[in-house]
């Protein structure tokens, strides 16, 4: 099942409402949700109160890309909040056990574990966790900013972390984000991603429920 995520983080903040309609109007169902703490990365984006408010005004699946230190002490909290999915760092734990500890933390509120890594840690460092975990998201940007250039060596991760799922026989679902555009959208699918996280090719856009559209033809066209 392939799908698109759209990325909030290059939204206008005060039309939210308004913008996360137009998402659900072009057929979505599922919206990405950046936090950053101002530690973990070099910016601050949104926390548990915006994601609690949003919450009672949309029934979009919630999808929490944590950019923070120490997400075991927030991960409840987050899911309380209205996370659906919650994914994490492992660049933010501190051994194998800790990120086992997060994911069992996750699991533990119900909802699906996501587990990530930034582009320059070596992709066989998630292999151990692959099977615990719903989803594993390859950052195709160094995390913290919307609109950065996507890395191209992101394509060769994806297909080793695909391949390695297959020659395991977990059926993992993989994302991407960071980078993303109608030009190289189909680039990443083939790697093997069914995940695509879209922020700035949406949102930087006029219109964007045409420019929702535009990607979603592209996915149903791919199916
Ligand atoms: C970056 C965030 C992304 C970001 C993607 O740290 O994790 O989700 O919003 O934005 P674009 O698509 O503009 O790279
Ligand atoms: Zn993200």
């Amino acid at each position: 099942m392939i799908k698109l995520t759209p990325s909030i983080l290059s939204a206008d903040f005060s039309r939210l409402g308004d913008q996360l309609k137009m998402l659900t109007q072009a057929g979505v169902d599922t919206v990405h949700l950046d936090v950053m703490d101002g530690h973990f990365v070099s910016n601050i984006s949104i926390g548990l109160p915006a994601i609690t408010s949003l919450r009672k005004n949309t029934d979009l699946v919630f999808d929490v890309h944590l950019m923070i230190s120490n997400p075991k002490v927030y991960v409840k909290r987050f899911a309380e909040a209205g996370a659906d999915i919650i994914t994490f760092h492992v660049e933010s734990c501190w051994s194998a056990a800790d990120v086992l500890e997060v994911i069992d933390l996750i699991k533990q509120t119900g909802k699906r574990v996501g587990l990530t890594l930034k582009p320059n840690t070596m992709v066989r460092t998630v292999y151990e966790f692959v099977p615990h975990v719903d989803q594993v998201l390859i950052m195709s940007v160094n995390p913290g900013f919307g609109g950065q250039d996507f890395i191209k060596e992101s394509l060769r991760r994806v297909q080793k972390l695909r391949n390695h799922a297959n020659s395991i026989g977990v059926d993992l679902d993989i994302q991407i984000d960071g980078g993303i555009t109608l030009s190289n959208i189909k680039d990443v699918l083939d790697a093997g991603v069914n995940i695509v996280v879209v922020g700035s090719a949406i949102f930087g856009e006029k219109d964007i429920r045409t420019a929702t559209t535009n990607f979603m033809k592209i996915l149903e066209e791919y199916q």
